[in-house]
């Protein structure tokens, strides 16, 4: 079965909140998703993903360190040819998001935009994160 993998860290659930989403937009579309606070991820789940979604707030102009060694920690998998996305919610900077993309988008992981909300996802925002969500189940099952 088609498999998304969402990662993220989080401080104050904002963008938990928008992992949460972008989960129920690509269930919506019929794949399987694993959704991990980064806190409890294990990358072996990584390896028979079609999609990786990876998400971090942005603090002090950086992603959560434990964001950044998870990501660190995935250079020994074979990851090219996936699907991924970076996304985190931020209050003045889209540092985190950019430096996850870049760091995937080094892995060989073919990335589609970025989606960074503005502190706390409302309606509107979490609507957009779940579309996201279906947008990645679409790419995967058309490729
Ligand atoms: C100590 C602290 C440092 C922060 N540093 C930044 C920053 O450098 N750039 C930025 O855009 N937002 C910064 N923020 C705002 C957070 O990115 C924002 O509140 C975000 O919604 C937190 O997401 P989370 O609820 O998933 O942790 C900071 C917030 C705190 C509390």
């Amino acid at each position: 079965m088609l498999k998304l993998v969402i990662i993220y860290g989080t401080g104050s659930h904002n963008t938990e909140r928008m992992a949460q989403a972008i989960e129920e937009g690509a269930r919506a579309e019929g794949i399987e998703t694993i959704l991990r606070n980064v806190s409890s991820a294990d990358k072996i789940e990584l390896v028979d993903a079609h999609a990786i979604a990876i998400g971090s707030p942005n603090y002090r102009d950086k992603m959560m360190p434990t964001v950044q060694k998870f990501l660190n920690e995935m250079a020994n998998l074979e990851l090219s040819g996936k699907i991924g996305l970076a996304f985190g919610s931020y209050g003045w900077g889209l540092e985190a998001v950019q430096a996850i993309n870049k760091q995937l988008t080094s892995y060989g992981v073919e990335m589609i935009n970025d989606l960074a909300i503005k502190r706390m996802p409302g309606e509107e925002e979490l609507e957009i994160c779940r579309r996201v969500g279906s947008l990645l189940a679409c790419k995967i099952k058309n490729k």
